[in-house]
């Protein structure tokens, strides 16, 4: 597939080209046979998913991170709902925050990435929410300390876990992310 990806830039039809949802075992096995490398890596990111060790990865290879579900996906698809998942909205740390800015809980989501140098894409389908998302980084920052509290905070809670991509007879949704450190052989 990257194969064709990276035609498609020789091509000029694309300016970039890019992955999604990379282990560090699987970038590893795949990086060296990259003749383009991937501008960006869109993964899961949030206050209660923050990856550091993926998203530093990325970031010394000059991968750009972009976190997807970056306020906590509310509205996911009920498969991938678990009763331990997290509601980074309502974490104690992101609503002291919040309230401390006087500013919603959101906001502390989207600014904590942006912060971290991740480019965070909230979906909205209301005006109103786009406006104020859109704004949100760009102005009145998270301080150092508060960095800090959120960073503390980690749940290390996935929330999409995958359950659709498995393969017949695979363990469960974990083999799809390599937890391990190796990459899962398709037969376990
Ligand atoms: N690469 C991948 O495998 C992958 C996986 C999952 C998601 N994604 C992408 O990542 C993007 C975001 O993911 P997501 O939609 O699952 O999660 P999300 O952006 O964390 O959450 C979206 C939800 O938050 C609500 N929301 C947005 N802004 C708000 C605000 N300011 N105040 C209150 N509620 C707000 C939205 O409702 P309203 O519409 O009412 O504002 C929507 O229900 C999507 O474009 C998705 O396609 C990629």
């Amino acid at each position: 597939m990257w194969r064709q990806m990276e035609q498609l830039y020789d091509m000029g039809l694309v300016k970039e080209v890019a992955m999604s949802n990379m282990t560090i075992p699987k970038f590893e096995a795949v990086l060296p046979k990259c003749r383009i490398k991937p501008f960006a890596h869109q993964m899961e990111l949030h206050p209660a998913f923050q990856q550091n060790e993926l998203l530093e990865y990325c970031k010394d290879r000059g991968i750009f991170p972009i976190g997807y579900c970056p306020i906590g996906s509310p509205n996911r698809p009920d498969r991938d709902k678990t009763p331990y998942d997290v509601t980074d909205t309502e974490m104690q740390e992101i609503v002291q925050i919040a309230n401390a800015h006087g500013i919603h809980p959101v906001s502390v989501c989207l600014k904590w990435a942006a912060q971290k140098g991740i480019a965070p894409i909230p979906l909205s389908c209301s005006e109103r929410n786009i406006k104020s998302n859109y704004g949100c980084v760009h102005s009145n920052p998270l301080t150092q300390a508060e960095m800090d509290l959120i960073s503390k905070a980690d749940k290390n809670c996935r929330l999409v876990k995958g359950h659709v991509f498995l393969w017949e007879g695979a363990s469960d949704w974990r083999a799809l992310w390599d937890e391990s450190g190796i990459i899962c052989d398709w037969n376990d």
